[in-house]
């Protein structure tokens, strides 16, 4: 017997960090997806195999990381391993990275898989639910954005519920698929690290903090109009405002600043980092297989790992 899952990565188009503290945050699955194989063994505990490919590096760092968030998944989902032993084999096309929701999606589909292997009956509420404790083995205070839009796919308007209470998780529909490339600094941030100095920056200057969430609100409440109207241009400039109001919360690095203006120096209409940041991934926005084929060389001829991929579908 053996059960199976899988989960998608995903990109964040407006809004990391900032969704943390209860604002809206808009993200969108990508086509690439880690699967999981679970086998009930002999013994206790559990066996893993990780077959994910990587950048270099990445799994080494996350390792007990993901140990802690293993832990968590089976705990939520009620499996003891004093009792029974588990073969857990990770695996997919998602190239884990910092950025990709690498994390996130391994947590789905580990969920998933448990849920077929123990006929657990789970729906996907309940699936995204065991994601997001397995998320917290990788920082403290998740939003919950990575695992909605890894368990759900498509794209995802999020606002995290800071009381606790049920988030806000909205579908939001294209006219049509829009072209993204997808591009790895090679650098693996930790997020924990990250949010947490975010957190401190906030604290020390509350009311600078709050003066760039405020202009982040006009960021997402036009991007998501735009990209409804298919307002590319619009969109692009917003993402491109987005990474500035992230360089200002100092998530940003030089290698990324290059990157986007990289892009951005091809055609992308606009480009950000994606994600924790201080590493990780930037998204360029390249609407037309032309465009996307151009920026897309133009980073992998730079030296950074690229993919391209479609939102919206
Ligand atoms: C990480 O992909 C996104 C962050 O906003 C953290 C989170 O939302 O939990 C940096």
């Amino acid at each position: 017997m053996a059960g199976k899952g899988s989960g998608y990565g995903k990109t964040i188009l407006f809004g990391e960090h900032f969704v943390v503290y209860g604002v809206p945050a808009l993200a969108s699955a990508i086509g690439d997806a880690t699967t999981c194989i679970v086998e009930s063994v002999e013994g206790m505990g559990y066996e893993l195999n990780d077959d994910r490919p990587e950048v270099p590096g990445y799994k080494e760092k996350k390792f007990e990381e993901q140990e802690v968030s293993i832990k968590n998944v089976l705990d939520f989902m009620g499996i003891n391993l004093e009792e029974k032993a588990l073969r857990i084999t990770f695996g997919g096309d998602l190239v884990c990275a910092s950025g990709v929701g690498a994390s996130a999606a391994s947590c789905v589909s580990l969920a998933r898989a448990i849920n077929e292997e123990f006929s657990l009956g789970w729906d996907d509420e309940k699936i995204n639910d065991a994601a997001y404790e397995g998320e917290k083995g990788y920082h403290g205070t998740p939003s919950g954005i990575d695992n909605t839009a890894s368990t759900f796919g498509g794209l995802v308007y999020f606002i995290k519920n800071l009381e606790g209470g049920p988030n806000t998780i909205e579908t939001v529909k294209l006219k049509k698929p829009i072209e993204l490339v997808i591009a790895s600094s090679g650098m693996t941030a930790n997020t924990a690290v990250v949010v947490g100095d975010v957190r401190k920056k906030k604290e020390e200057n509350p009311e600078w903090f709050d003066g760039v969430v405020k202009e982040y609100l006009e960021v997402i409440k036009e991007g998501r109009q735009a990209l409804e109207n298919m307002d590319l241009e619009r969109v692009g400039h917003l993402m491109n405002k987005n990474h500035e109001l992230l360089q200002q919360i100092t998530v940003s690095n030089n290698v990324l600043d290059k990157m986007v203006q990289l892009a951005r120096d091809n055609g992308a209409q606009g480009a950000k980092l994606t994600g924790t940041g201080r590493g990780g991934n930037i998204i360029a926005l390249t609407p037309s297989s032309e465009l996307q084929d151009k920026v897309f060389n133009a980073l992998k001829d730079a030296g950074y790992p690229a993919w391209k991929t479609l939102i919206g579908v």
